[in-house]
């Protein structure tokens, strides 16, 4: 972060550079302890993945940190505000966004009117009253339909605009998915396995894509199995198995991790090293 030395005296306070982190957090389901006292921080521009193993508990932690779930133990502070056991609505007007680990798009929408739905939140009216166009919503339908198409143009789908979403090849779905999450204007994106059923070109392209967002001043947290993506994008990376971290580093460090090898790469890599 560059020092404020410069701000003039009208400048907004400096914010944190973290700006997500989770402290202790615990989950569990019944007899099941999905992650015990997990504890890592996000800072402002990063791209931060969390990896491990099947059933490791990645899907369970985003869902206590989007606010899906409530956790049973622990702390979460995002942008400075306590959320754990908050609503998911309340937690995303606070400016945190989510994809799902399914693409979860409505059929019978243009790829516009989906990226439309996911701004809502933004505008006075609601989404419904704007696509039945009542004339007091005319003004704020034009700027939604204005924002919808630039972040289709991020995604680089701005072709298909009118295309209905689920008719379209899976990577575009995907990008549908990833600008429909920016359209509430977040500072922090979660990102569930968004290479899952990927080719490796599209694949590639993601990761092109997942920095360019980043660009734009959103800070990214992605859960993800595929390894190059992983490697190749994240800044830091944060390595859960059986719901408990088990390291949180760069990624060259992750790689040659004993521990992370042995348990996610396979015990015969642990041992050939
Ligand atoms: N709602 C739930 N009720 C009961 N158990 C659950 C629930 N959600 C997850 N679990 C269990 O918690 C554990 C962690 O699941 P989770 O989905 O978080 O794993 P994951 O790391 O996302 O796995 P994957 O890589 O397969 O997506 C698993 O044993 C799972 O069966
Ligand atoms: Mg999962």
């Amino acid at each position: 972060m560059p020092a404020d030395d410069t701000r003039t005296p009208n400048a907004p306070t400096r914010r944190s550079a973290t700006i997500l982190q989770v402290e202790e957090v615990g989950k569990r389901f019944g007899g099941l302890q999905a992650l015990s006292d997990v504890s890592f921080t996000v800072q402002r521009g990063q791209i931060k993945a969390v990896i491990g193993p099947n059933g490791a508990g990645k899907t369970t932690l985003f869902n206590c940190i989007a606010g899906n779930l409530a956790p049973t133990a622990g702390k979460i502070t995002f942008a400075g505000q306590r959320i754990d056991g908050r609503p998911a609505h309340e937690i995303a007007r606070l400016g945190l966004a989510r994809t799902f680990q399914n693409i979860k798009l409505f059929s019978g929408m243009s790829a516009v009117e989906t990226v439309m739905v996911g701004r809502h939140p933004q505008t006075k009216a609601g989404f419904l009253p704007c696509l039945c166009r009542l004339p007091w919503t005319r003004r704020e339908w034009r700027l939604s339909h204005k924002r919808a198409l630039e972040l289709l143009d991020l995604v680089e789908i701005a072709d298909h605009a009118e295309k209905e979403a689920t008719s379209l090849a899976f990577g575009q779905q995907r990008a549908v998915e990833l600008a429909r999450a920016l359209a509430t204007e977040p500072d922090l994106l979660l990102l569930d396995e968004p290479a899952a059923g990927l080719n490796m070109y599209e694949t590639a392209e993601l990761g092109r894509l997942i920095r360019k967002i980043r660009d734009q001043g959103v800070t990214i947290l992605l859960v993800e199995h595929d390894m190059s993506l992983v490697m190749e994008v994240s800044d830091e990376i944060t390595v859960l198995n059986f719901g408990q971290k088990i390291a949180d580093d760069a990624p060259s460090a992750i790689q040659n991790h004993p521990e992370v090898i042995a348990i996610y790469l396979g015990e015969d890599d642990a041992q050939g090293t």
